[in-house]
């Protein structure tokens, strides 16, 4: 975070300042785990439903913290407010107000926020100093965390932004309005919370109402729900696909063995070659929409072109392809899955060379509402129609995508119910053979046993805490953090 004193603090949060002088200072970042705590930081003390952070104050204090913004005196130097939340969007806001020269780059979609942040990150590290950290932190905890980590030095602020209902993401557009927001896709993530694919539209458009007229607003012109957003922005307008009348344009998509694609881009009127390293044809969207944030911030096309060859995921069980020493290739995509992501990787998976069989392990999709039988039966339609060899659902609330493979006329491969990842993990190891190619996916923690499981090495433990969180209005997303 800038400098700020305590007093500052207090009056920017509304809190009252505890055990400690006026002067002392706040000049390292802001953190409510107190592990991660570093010199001069400021300690948020969360009372969650497990953990306490107020009972952490002490050892954050002695690991460096200089102060604590909690509700209630922990005997610490510190700010003591009534929300912590609130008083985080307060700071994170002023933060904003202060940093000049800062450019905020905000993102909303239904699937790819994250990677397609991540590719934002490091094409923008070109530019300038750039804060992208990696993970999902996109709702209210998590999206003031990630403004906090700007600095006086930081020139780009790329903010993921998620959304359950109308009015999330005007509030966290409150909080930090973007210059350049991009809207990726709008499919059937979180159905459950909008009711309907025109309900997300609703909710996810509220990115590019809240630009200014000197703002960019980087839309989707292949994804007709998000094209139609244009007629919500008084921002400069910049499109991405593959449809011709897209501002960043691909053309040319060929996708190799290893499912990567490869394309031309074309921007006024110039063109370049792309040949991306991370695997699934739906990169190509992914990546135009982060050319375009580029593009539209200086960098040059054949130099985008370049770095778009260089550019990987840097969060977790995304689109992860490792080939083991025995000669089974695995796709680790199982950070999360909803019928659009889902079909995305099964895509993936049917575009890879597979000189064995192609083997889907499939988990329980949440969130889907009235559409949960529905979207499993869809990807399980899918997956027969694509010619998966093998099709594993995870656990009996998955057992529908069975159901809907098993409509598929003229499928011949296995379709197999696993009671749970133990069971899914030992029928699939003991059945491999060198060049099998094995997805797994689910929603979060739902395949990530199986997949840990399946990697070199594997000693059976869980890689990823599975903890709930203390969103207001989304439960933070996994990656660890509380
Ligand atoms: N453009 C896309 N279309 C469909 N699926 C995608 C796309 N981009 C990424 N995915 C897949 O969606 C899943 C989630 O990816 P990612 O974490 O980047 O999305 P997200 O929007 O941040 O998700 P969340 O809502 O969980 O934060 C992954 O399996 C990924 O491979
Ligand atoms: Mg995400």
């Amino acid at each position: 975070m800038i400098r700020m004193t305590l007093d500052e603090i207090a009056g920017i949060t509304g809190g009252r300042l505890v055990n400690a002088t006026l002067s002392v200072v706040v000049s390292g970042p802001v953190e409510y785990d107190s592990r991660r705590i570093g010199p001069g930081g400021l300690f948020v003390a969360f009372e969650g439903e497990n953990v306490d952070g107020h009972e952490f104050a002490g050892r954050a204090v002695a690991a460096g913290a200089a102060a604590v913004l909690s509700t209630r005196d922990t005997g610490e130097p510190g700010v003591v407010v009534e929300d912590p939340l609130a008083a985080l969007a307060a700071l994170a806001r002023e933060v904003v107000a202060r940093l000049d020269g800062l450019t905020v780059v905000g993102l909303t979609g239904s699937s790819g926020k994250t990677t397609t942040k991540d590719y934002i990150g490091q094409l923008l590290a070109g530019l300038g100093p750039t804060i992208a950290p990696a993970g999902s932190l996109n709702n209210e905890l998590g999206f003031p965390y990630t403004v906090l980590q700007a600095t006086e030095q930081t020139r780009f602020l790329v903010l993921e932004m998620g959304a359950r209902g109308v009015g999330h993401i005007r509030y966290l557009c409150e909080i930090a309005r973007p210059d350049v927001g991009v809207v990726l896709n709008v499919g059937a993530a979180h159905i459950g919370e909008f009711g309907s694919v025109e309900g997300t539209a609703r909710a996810k458009g509220e990115l590019v109402e809240a630009l200014t007229p000197a703002g960019t607003a980087v839309l989707n012109a292949d994804d007709p729900l998000v094209a139609a957003m244009a007629s919500r922005t008084t921002a400069q307008l910049w499109t991405t696909g593959e449809s011709d009348r897209a501002t960043v344009r691909a053309t040319d998509v060929v996708v190799d063995a290893g499912g990567r694609a490869a394309y031309t881009i074309r921007f006024d009127g110039s063109a370049a070659e792309v040949r991306l390293k991370v695997a699934g044809r739906h990169q190509v969207a992914n990546t135009l929409a982060a050319a375009a944030v580029a593009l539209s911030l200086g960098r040059e096309l054949d130099d985008v072109a370049g770095a778009l060859g260089e550019v990987g995921i840097a969060s977790a069980r995304r689109m992860d392809v490792f080939t083991r020493p025995d000669g089974v290739t695995v796709i680790d995509d199982s950070y999360n899955a909803n019928p659009s992501s889902t079909a995305a990787a099964l895509h993936a998976l049917a575009a890879m060379a597979a000189p064995g069989r192609r083997i889907a392990v499939l988990g329980y999709m949440a969130e889907l509402g009235d559409h949960e039988v529905s979207g499993h039966v869809e990807v399980g339609r899918l997956a027969a129609e694509l010619g998966v060899d093998r099709l594993v659902a995870v656990a009996d609330n998955a057992r529908p995508i069975l159901d809907g493979a098993s409509e598929i006329e003229g499928w011949t491969g296995a379709a197999i119910l696993a009671e749970d990842q133990a069971t899914a993990l030992g029928l699939v190891t003991g059945d491999l053979r060198a060049g099998d190619v094995v997805l797994v996916k689910g929603s979060r923690y739902r395949t990530w046993d199986v997949v840990d499981g399946l990697r070199p090495g594997a000693t059976g433990e869980r890689s990823e805490p599975r903890s709930r969180g203390l969103g207001r209005f989304s439960p933070q997303k996994g990656e660890g953090r509380p």
